[in-house]
């Protein structure tokens, strides 16, 4: 059972009649369909740009969001409820992936965020940002030096606002103030709540040179390597999402207008522009229709300059071959007619696989018996509400760190080292003081501590298909998760080095040994790889269905303007453009690609 089904009765008790004082839900509402931009999803990257466009007052901006509004949903507030907002929920997208053929066949949930905010408003608020080494590539593989780190570097000072831990403790030593921002947007803070296991894990770094203290987690100008406290986009115990920060900031400006409850269905050519055609209008309809015959709402915008499809690596996607960009013999058999013939739109999605490992462990400190007690929850909902402080004014998690494969490794031997670079992680560690095994239901008894693991560098690529040309339906999403030798190699190299973390003498009054039948028999290489087989999902990060390559080159969707190839007046800004999966949690560089691209479309205009 995800932790989230565990505690879904939080999420329904709990939902506070939102106002909706700038945003508007009804096609019905709008007094003109013509706009300088429009914003095609109202999420991380989207708010992004529809707050730094609006900054000039001439400047008209219409973003269109098919989910609701964020406010006064506790679940989406409380930063600990965090995992509790999806799948399966009013809040949800409710993908599911394809039988992933290296994961015994299993099909499991893929959530993306359905709310004004996206997935930033959903997600699990880890704040990284990539490694320089990420952004290095992404100017090499573009072309474009701009997108390197000593460039990029400047839009943290935009993103983020760095806050004191919500107990107020003294954090020197947990992170390094001078590679931060403290008058961005978005805020961030380290953990404000004891986790029990924080004293033990500090330890190991001292005790095990295998695992050495990271004093900053952020990545960067910093290395990501080495264990360290978690930074949050949260502050004073509540969520910071691009709602709550860029939005927010944004919505008392009259020339931004913002519809949720909008779902787009596709793009519509315009005309030419030279050898380009034009896509400046979209088509929309009221959320909630199964079909487009059946769809209330139907009506066209414009743009007077550009469209900016921010929907996502999923949405994005789907609304580009909704309009016939796309492979044009694949959108020939469902009838879309083509627009641009682009094999690549789709292609190469790639994410970050997931394993969690949970462990036994002794005494009762341990968030188990917490999560397992109606009354106590309603406790902590109840402290949480009068004061944004106890356990669910933090988030799920304390600690985590990053690591290489050994140089040795015998992968090396027939795998090219698929790294960003020399000093960026092959795979990450996270640290979380209770039972957080999304499959598998919380046990009536016992005390756990789960080691999540996951392949951080990873080499399969999967894809985006439509399933039909009824833009309602939901696309088919295949990440081809551990479908390649180096993957599987990492993953499982993985959970030998958490055996060794916790074979510190840290752990040795605390940890029983690993939790279950399958993981407790995993010794040899081959039962652990079938005990990641049987157990692996995702850690929600996928990218590169758009892939941003370099203006000359016929490969990719996007150049490094973010302009769709063969198009005019479009562009994607949002997760979907990374051709590599970020060494890292992805919302920090998705910020900092929409901070550099509403740069660009500013200097374009
Ligand atoms: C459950 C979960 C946990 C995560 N945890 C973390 C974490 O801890 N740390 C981290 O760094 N990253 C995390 N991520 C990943 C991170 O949140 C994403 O990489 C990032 O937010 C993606 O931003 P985006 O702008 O590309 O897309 P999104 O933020 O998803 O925005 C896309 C928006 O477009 C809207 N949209 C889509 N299709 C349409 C359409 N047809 N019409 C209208 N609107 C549409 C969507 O509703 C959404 O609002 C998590 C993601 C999930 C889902
Ligand atoms: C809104 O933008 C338009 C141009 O797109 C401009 O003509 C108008 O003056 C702006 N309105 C305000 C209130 O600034
Ligand atoms: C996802 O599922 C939930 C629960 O069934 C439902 O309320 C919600 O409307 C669904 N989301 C979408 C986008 O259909
Ligand atoms: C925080 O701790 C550091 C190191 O222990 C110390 O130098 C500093 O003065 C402390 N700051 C405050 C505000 O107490
Ligand atoms: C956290 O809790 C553990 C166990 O209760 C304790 O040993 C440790 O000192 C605490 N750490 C802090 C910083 O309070
Ligand atoms: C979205 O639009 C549909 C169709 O008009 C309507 O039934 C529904 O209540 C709307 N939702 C919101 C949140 O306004
Ligand atoms: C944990 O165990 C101790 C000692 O048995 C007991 O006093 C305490 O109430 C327990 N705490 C919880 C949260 O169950
Ligand atoms: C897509 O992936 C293939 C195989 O991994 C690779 O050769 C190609 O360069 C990638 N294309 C883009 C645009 O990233």
């Amino acid at each position: 059972m995800a932790p989230s089904r565990l505690l879904s009765f939080v999420l329904t008790s709990l939902f506070i009649a939102p106002s909706l004082s700038i945003t508007i839900t009804q096609s019905s509402q709008l007094t003109t369909s013509t706009f300088d931009y429009v914003i095609v999803g109202g999420g991380t990257a989207g708010l992004v740009i529809a707050n730094r466009l609006t900054e000039n007052p001439h400047v008209s901006v219409l973003v269109l969001e098919a989910g609701g509004s964020d406010q006064g949903i506790v679940a989406a507030e409380a930063p600990f409820l965090g995992p509790t907002l999806t799948p399966n929920t009013p809040f949800d997208w409710n993908y599911t992936v394809t039988p992933q053929a290296s994961l015994n066949g299993r099909s499991f949930p893929y959530p993306r965020g359905h709310i004004l905010g996206g997935s930033s408003s959903v997600n699990y608020m880890v704040h990284q940002v990539g490694t320089n080494e990420d952004w290095n590539r992404l100017a090499a593989v573009s072309g474009d030096p701009g997108w390197a780190w000593n460039n990029m570097r400047q839009y943290i000072s935009k993103t983020e606002k760095f806050v004191p831990p919500i107990d107020g403790h003294n954090t020197t030593g947990q992170f390094i103030p001078s590679l931060h921002g403290f008058n961005g947007e978005v805020l961030c803070s380290l953990p404000g709540g004891n986790q029990t296991i924080d004293s033990r894990v500090i330890a190991t770094t001292q005790q095990l040179a295998e695992f050495p203290f990271n004093q900053d987690t952020m990545g960067g100008d910093h290395s990501l390597l080495g264990v360290g406290w978690m930074q949050s986009t949260d502050g004073g115990g509540i969520r910071s999402s691009s709602s709550t920060s860029y939005l927010a900031q944004a919505n008392s400006r009259p020339n931004l207008t913002v519809l949720i409850n909008a779902t787009v269905l596709k793009l519509i050519q315009t005309g030419t522009s030279g050898s380009l055609k034009a896509f400046r209008s979209v088509q929309f309809a009221n959320t909630g229709a199964t079909s487009v015959a059946t769809c209330s709402g139907l009506r066209t915008v414009t743009a007077r300059k550009e469209v900016i499809l921010s929907a996502g690596s999923i949405g994005s996607t789907q609304i580009l071959q909704l309009s016939g960009i796309g492979d044009a013999k694949k959108l020939a058999s469902l009838k879309i007619p083509s627009t641009i013939n682009n094999p690549n739109v789709g292609e190469n999605l790639s994410d970050h696989p997931l394993l969690p490992n949970v462990f036994s462990v002794k005494g009762n400190l341990s968030f188990d018996g917490i999560l397992r007690d109606p009354n106590q929850i309603n406790n902590a909902v109840g402290q949480w509400i009068s004061s944004r402080t106890g356990i669910f004014s933090n988030n799920v998690a304390n600690h985590y760190g990053f690591a290489r494969l050994p140089p040795s490794s015998t992968i090396f031997k027939t795998t090219h080292d698929p790294a960003a670079g020399p000093t960026s992680p092959h795979w990450e560690m996270v640290f979380a003081n209770f039972w957080f095994n999304p499959t598998v239901a919380l046990p009536a008894t016992g005390s756990f501590m789960t080691i999540v693991t996951v392949v951080i560098s990873p080499t399969s690529r999967g894809s985006i298909t439509l399933a039909s040309s009824n833009p309602f339906d939901k696309p088919l999403i295949n990440p081809n998760f551990l479908s390649t030798d180096f993957d599987i190699f990492a993953m499982r190299e993985s959970v030998k080095a958490i055996k060794r973390f916790l074979a510190a003498p840290a752990w040795s009054d605390y940890v029983i040994g690993p939790f279950g039948d399958a993981f407790s028999k995993a010794k040899t290489d081959a039962q652990i790889e079938k005990y990641i087989r049987g157990l692996a999902t995702t850690i929600f990060h996928p990218v590169g269905t758009a892939s941003m390559t370099s203006a000359k080159s016929s490969a990719g969707v996007v150049n490094p303007d973010l302009t769709v190839k063969g198009a005019a007046g479009l562009r994607v800004v949002d997760a979907s453009v990374f051709p590599f999966v970020p060494s890292s949690h992805t919302q920090g560089p998705v910020y900092l690609l929409a901070e550099r691209a509403a740069d660009i479309i500013k200097a374009a205009a």
